[in-house]
């Protein structure tokens, strides 16, 4: 590694712009406030870990009725401008010594970094006490999923997944129509998006050299280390199972929201995946995903049931096939993907945030507004209000961990349907003990390590070298991912 945080100051980048805040001393809000007495007015001192991109659009919505107190990125060459634009808060590497030095004066901390180091930030600073944003998906694996869902709780901070068409419209109405008996009873839901739109099935490049703006090592964080190349930062980690979750976990947050809150799932009890070539590091060019949910207990006063449902996702450019009745014409691709809800009475369509939905009969719904909704959709701010307002009486943010950290566990589901689909059957999953039940000691998957092609005299070469490992192994490492030295979760509350 690099030992290049030493070389490069923050001073180095923002040149005169203004104050190093290294000197200022910023009391939290809490201090100026009294304990739990927060007005609206009152500032929160928030840190941003991981700004260089979706980081500082979160930032940006924040920044101008709060205090932006300090900022992490290990990609200061990446991150300059935003250092630069925000001369006032306090310039870190990594988020750890941030806590250490800062955490007295942060009340809340918004992660934007890959997804690979969502939790090991987040969990950190719930179990100090912060309140967190995290982008989604909001973690890389069930357990730690699991996790933010239960340190959220002991703590009682306030929380919020960025998947912020939880805080539109659609998502709303497309809950309120289904919950309201609009379409009957659903017993499948197909979901897709038009991701990736990064390399993806690509073979592991060869290591270049780090640049001196980028701190390798600790964008690597709780994961296994290997040699940098520029393919996998900024943005297309994505594609990377160390350090992303490909289409799926991409965008399935934004798009499956509504399946999930509308048809109140919670874990699924069966799980099987497909795709195209599946490599041991790249995410597959295209896959699909069955997850199948039991049947629910019917709340008090409901009007529809909630049977066994059965959710199709596909990516890569697949998209399921058009109902019976389908507009001729009419792309299915809204923002990016889209949602079918085959109901027992009518179909349910609506785009990637829950957006636009409509019925296929024609028929427009009129239904009792039961969801809350977020004045101008703007989701960072609700997580603001939500951590100005005391633990007894806060009303939670639109995509509250609570739900979120469920809701996460789906979407990582698929990555694992889709990385066991060697075994060939369908898995069977116990959601509270986080395990598979039906993967025996002994079972193995056999993955390719990379897809080599090549004419050789006119002759097609294929050379696809590859490894077989114990299902159960890797599936347990999949789901609790080891984390490299260094790097540690607080315990999984009781
Ligand atoms: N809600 C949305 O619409 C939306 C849109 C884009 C991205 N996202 C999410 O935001 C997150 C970031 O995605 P992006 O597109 O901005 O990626 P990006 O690579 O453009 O930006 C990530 C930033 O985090 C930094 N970083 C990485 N590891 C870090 C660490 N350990 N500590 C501090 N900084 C670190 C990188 O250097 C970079 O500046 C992802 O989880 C992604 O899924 C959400």
């Amino acid at each position: 590694m690099k030992e290049n945080s030493k070389k490069i100051t923050r001073r180095g980048f923002i040149g005169t712009t203004g104050t190093i805040a290294a000197g200022l001393t910023i009391l939290p809000s809490s201090v100026i406030s009294g304990l739990g007495k927060r007005a609206p007015s009152d500032k929160l001192n928030i840190a941003v870990v991981g700004i260089g991109g979706m980081g500082n659009t979160n930032l940006k919505n924040v920044k101008e009725t709060e205090n932006i107190v300090a900022l992490c990125d290990v990609d200061w060459g990446y991150a300059a401008k935003v250092f630069a634009a925000n001369p006032n808060a306090k310039a870190y590497w990594d988020w750890r010594k941030m806590y250490d030095e800062m955490g007295k004066s942060i009340d809340a901390v918004i992660v934007a970094t890959a997804d690979h180091s969502h939790c090991v930030a987040a969990s950190n600073a719930i179990a100090l006490g912060k309140h967190t944003y995290v982008q989604k998906p909001l973690t890389h694996s069930v357990y730690e999923s699991r996790l933010l869902t239960k340190l959220a709780a002991k703590y009682k901070v306030a929380t919020q997944m960025g998947n912020q068409g939880a805080s539109g419209e659609g998502v709303n109405l497309t809950i309120e129509w289904l919950q309201n008996g609009e379409i009957g009873e659903v017993k499948k839901v197909e979901a897709f998006t038009d991701r990736p739109i990064w390399p993806q099935g690509q073979n592991v490049p060869k290591g270049e050299w780090v640049p001196d703006t980028l701190n390798w090592d600790l964008f690597i964080g709780p994961t296994r280390m290997r040699p940098y190349n520029s393919i996998y930062t900024p943005w297309n980690w994505r594609g990377w199972w160390d350090f992303g979750t490909g289409a799926l976990g991409d965008m399935a947050c934004h798009i499956m929201h509504p399946i999930f809150k509308g048809l109140k799932l919670k874990y699924p009890v069966r799980a099987q995946g497909s795709s195209t070539l599946l490599l041991t590091d790249c995410a597959p060019n295209a896959q699909m995903v069955t997850l199948t949910y039991p049947e629910r207990v019917v709340p008090k006063g409901s009007k529809i049931k909630y049977p066994e449902v059965q959710v199709i996702w596909y990516d890569g450019g697949l998209q399921p096939p058009k109902p019976i009745g389908w507009p001729a014409g009419k792309d299915m691709n809204n923002n990016g993907g889209g949602v079918i809800f085959h109901g027992s009475k009518d179909t349910l369509i609506c785009g990637c945030y829950g957006r636009d939905p409509w019925l296929l009969s024609g028929r427009v719904p009129v239904a009792p507004k039961t969801e809350r909704r977020v004045e101008g959709n703007k989701h960072e701010l609700d997580w603001v209000r939500a951590c100005k307002e005391s633990p007894e009486s806060r009303v939670p943010s639109k995509s509250d961990f609570s739900e979120a950290g469920p809701f996460n566990e789906m979407v990582v589901m698929g990555v694992l349907a889709v990385r066991l689909q060697g075994l060939n059957k369908e898995l069977e999953w116990n959601g509270e003990k986080m395990e598979f039940t039906n993967i025996g000691d002994n079972d193995a998957v056999r993955l390719t390590i990379s897809d080599n092609f090549t004419i050789i005299d006119g002759d097609p070469k294929f050379d696809r070298p590859n490894k077989q490992l114990n299902a159960k192994q890797f599936a347990s490492e999949m789901v609790k991912h080891t984390y490299r030295k260094g790097f540690t979760l607080p315990d999984m509350p009781a």
